[in-house]
């Protein structure tokens, strides 16, 4: 069931019956303003259980709890670690997901069996109204069934979970596209586990030098495996296989020009606004998704996860991806679009390097 909530508030009827379905142990999805969720009551466990069973999502990758206030967040956690409330009055409401220590009071379902808890206060109007009105956490990962990219629009969720799940609240595309940054604060060393849209620059103020296992690197990528804790996980990768282009702007127009040219009508291509316009008729080719000026890397952190799931289609030999700067989100976008290519890249100033 699809009802989208165009003023929400914690007193609109669909905002009103999906915390009634919370209440009974049900699943709701909704948008943040990174990508949707697919929310149960994190403190009962057997609905939480069914989250896991909706997703087909392994049983082993824990989940994180939303709440509205900061206060609520630290309520679940029994330890108030000092770094936290700094964190937390720079960042919340926002894409920032804080590991700390579990609370007694948080199932282990929800952890998987850890003794750390991940949390957050998300951004979006809808998720705000339906905290309110729920007045509890919400457990909830991104609402795509496991091993699809994360749903930044409600018909994504659709796609993947209709008749699984009571009911989707539609409040729009999300704003960020990506999912949260996600920070470990229980370790010797404030540990950035997944970047977001809250960039370890913008986090080191507030936490001191960060450990920021090592992620993506054109220079250093080899046949070594992403050192990455998340890749432990499944993580979304297209059927065909992908390849990010990366170097220079002019080597990557060339390189996409030869492989445009050669690969017509079998393989996908997302590029760069700016690289389309520069390949005669390419930005005309429906097998051509393009992630927005090469300058507005928000746009392309928008548009990523929509762009994925339409160019992955039956019958297409391999995707090619144009690499970003690494700048603010850009080093999210780079860690998402070299995991749908696991790991595979193409210099395009030189070999392979991987
Ligand atoms: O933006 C987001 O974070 C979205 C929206 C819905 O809030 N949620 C999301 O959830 O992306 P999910 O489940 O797809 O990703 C949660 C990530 C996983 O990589 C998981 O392993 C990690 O957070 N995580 C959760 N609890 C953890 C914990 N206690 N320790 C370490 N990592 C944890
Ligand atoms: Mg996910």
């Amino acid at each position: 069931m699809l009802y989208s909530v165009d003023q929400p508030s914690p007193e609109h009827p669909a905002v009103r019956h999906a915390a009634a379905v919370l209440a009974r142990g049900g699943l709701v999805a909704f948008p943040t303003e990174t990508v949707y969720g697919l929310g149960a009551h994190a403190l009962d466990a057997r609905a939480v259980k069914s989250i896991f069973a909706a997703k087909g999502r392994p049983a082993d990758n824990p989940l994180i709890v939303h709440v509205g206030t900061a206060d609520e967040a630290f309520a679940l956690s029994d330890v108030e670690l000092p770094m936290a409330r700094g964190l937390a009055a720079a960042f919340w409401p926002g894409p920032l997901t804080m590991v700390v220590p579990r609370g007694k009071r948080v199932p282990l379902d929800v952890t998987a069996g850890l003794d750390t808890l991940a949390v957050r206060v998300p951004d979006h109007p809808v998720a705000t109204a339906l905290l309110a009105c729920f007045k509890g956490p919400i457990a909830a990962p991104s609402a795509n069934r496991s091993g699809r990219p994360s749903p930044t629009r409600a018909d994504h969720v659709m796609e993947d979970l209709d008749g699984r799940i009571d009911l989707v609240l539609d409040g729009g595309e999300t704003a960020v596209g990506l999912e949260s940054t996600v920070l470990d604060l229980t370790g010797p060393r404030p540990r950035l586990l997944r970047p977001g849209a809250i960039s370890a620059d913008e986090l080191e103020p507030y936490t001191g030098p960060l450990d920021r296992p090592l992620i993506f690197s054109p220079d250093t990528a080899g046949d070594e495996p992403l050192p990455s804790p998340g890749l432990k996980y499944r993580h979304y990768a297209p059927d065909a296989p992908a390849t990010v282009v990366v170097g220079t702007e002019e080597g990557r127009i060339e390189t996409f020009r030869r492989l445009w040219q050669s690969g017509k009508g079998r393989d996908g291509f997302l590029v760069s606004n700016e690289t389309a316009a520069a390949i005669e008729g390419m930005d005309e080719d429906e097998a051509v998704f393009l992630l927005g000026p090469r300058q507005h890397l928000d746009e392309a952190a928008r548009r990523l996860y929509q762009g994925l799931r339409s160019v992955d289609r039956p019958g297409l030999c391999s995707i090619y991806i144009e690499a970003c700067d690494l700048d603010g989100i850009g080093a999210a976008l780079m860690d998402r679009m070299v995991r749908a290519a696991e790991g595979r890249m193409l210099h395009a100033d030189g070999d392979p390097v991987s």
